[in-house]
């Protein structure tokens, strides 16, 4: 097939002209993504990355809920790790087999805080029959934390610093043998002695059992918990002391335009990290107005604003909510300013 010189000059411009296209819609595509990139990364990058950060550290755990009574407290242990509630402790049974230094030195290795982690104190026969049940083929034996030093007559607590009260001894244990010694859990159904403990030479290999204890983390929780209630409870308070109501649009206060119930400003808005702000498709004004008529985002912005900036009050006696709105009140220095006094104190009866 030939084309005459005419076609041919059409074709080429007609190929020309498509791959002008593509070129185009490429760099429109691309310029767009890294705006979008780059305004994720604007968008309140240090203060997004604590957020990011907890939301790391809690998909990397197991969550469970576990009911305490009145409290509902998650139990965070991580995938491959039992939770016993007794305890309010994970374990986890290693069935590779190690020396006994080796094996405290994985179970340290295996959580991110070594000081709540080591081989396992067991303290009752129901902990000792949970340890047992973690090893499905009952065979060998496991190192549990306890270990002897040679020249000293007895064991005399286990290693994370438990105080050695209940034994499982079995026949004859512990000998009189004066070496450097640890002790295992005997799996072997049927053995003499199984579940019952033995003294092994330190230098042995076996089998492990690492035990996390979690009253830090519950403390931890507990403090939250009690933190996040306090925030919301004055928040309340602020809100009947302005008299909420809906719709309350924005008034100027001091020469600057503040909206909604809680009189929120744009700097405020931009400070708190611009909840709620949909990016690409409004402006942050629109975000700010927005959110400040909203009793919900608002007070999303508020706790982070007080998250942000409380580190600015030193003084221990201040309440959370007398810092709240005294920094709601004055800016990062709110606390530390004569002028946010009043506020706090029209609002001190309410909210104490
Ligand atoms: C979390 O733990 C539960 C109970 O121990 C288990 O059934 C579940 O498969 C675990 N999930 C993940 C994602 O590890
Ligand atoms: C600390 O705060 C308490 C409670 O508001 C107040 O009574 C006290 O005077 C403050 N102390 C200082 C040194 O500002
Ligand atoms: C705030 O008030 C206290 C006593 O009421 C006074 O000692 C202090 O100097 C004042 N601070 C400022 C910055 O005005």
């Amino acid at each position: 097939m030939r084309y005459s010189p005419i076609q041919k000059v059409v074709y080429r411009s007609y190929f020309w002209f498509i791959a002008f296209l593509i070129v185009v819609a490429y760099s429109i595509l691309s310029t767009g993504y890294i705006i979008y990139l780059l305004r994720d990364l604007y968008h309140g990058a240090a203060h997004d990355l604590r957020l990011i950060d907890e939301n790391l550290r809690t998909l990397s755990k197991n969550l469970s809920l576990c009911h305490d009574g009145k409290l509902k407290i998650p139990v965070m242990c991580q995938s491959g790790w039992k939770y016993l509630k007794k305890t309010n402790s994970c374990y986890r049974a290693f069935d590779v087999e190690l020396s006994f230094t080796d094996a405290r030195a994985i179970c340290k290795e295996s959580t991110n805080d070594r000081s709540q982690v080591d081989l396992v104190s067991i303290q009752s026969l129901e902990e000792n029959q949970f340890v047992y049940d973690l090893f499905p083929e009952a065979k060998g034996a496991a190192w549990i934390g306890l270990e002897k030093f040679a020249k000293i007559p007895d064991f005399d607590g286990w290693t994370n610093g438990k105080v050695l009260n209940y034994r499982l001894w079995g026949n004859g244990e512990p000998g009189k043998d004066d070496g450097h010694l640890g002790a295992v859990i005997q799996l072997g159904y049927g053995d003499l002695d199984w579940q019952h403990w033995k003294t092994v030479d330190i230098m042995k290999k076996h089998q492990f059992v690492c035990q996390q204890r979690l009253e830090k983390e519950t403390r931890d929780y507990l403090a939250k918990q009690k933190r996040e209630k306090a925030m919301s409870k004055c928040m309340d308070c602020m809100c009947a002391q302005e008299n909420c109501q809906n719709d309350i649009g924005c008034v100027e206060v001091w020469g600057r335009t503040a909206c909604g119930n809680y009189q929120i400003t744009f700097d405020y808005y931009i400070d708190c990290g611009m909840p709620k702000w949909m990016g690409m498709i409004e402006t942050q004004e629109e975000a700010w107005k927005r959110c400040s008529q909203d009793i919900s985002c608002s007070r999303e912005c508020i706790a982070n604003y007080y998250n942000r900036w409380e580190t600015n009050c030193p003084n221990k006696t201040m309440t959370i909510c007398e810092r709240m709105i005294r920094l709601h009140k004055g800016g990062p220095n709110g606390c530390n300013q004569n002028m946010t006094l009043p506020f706090w104190n029209a609002a001190r009866d309410k909210c104490s």
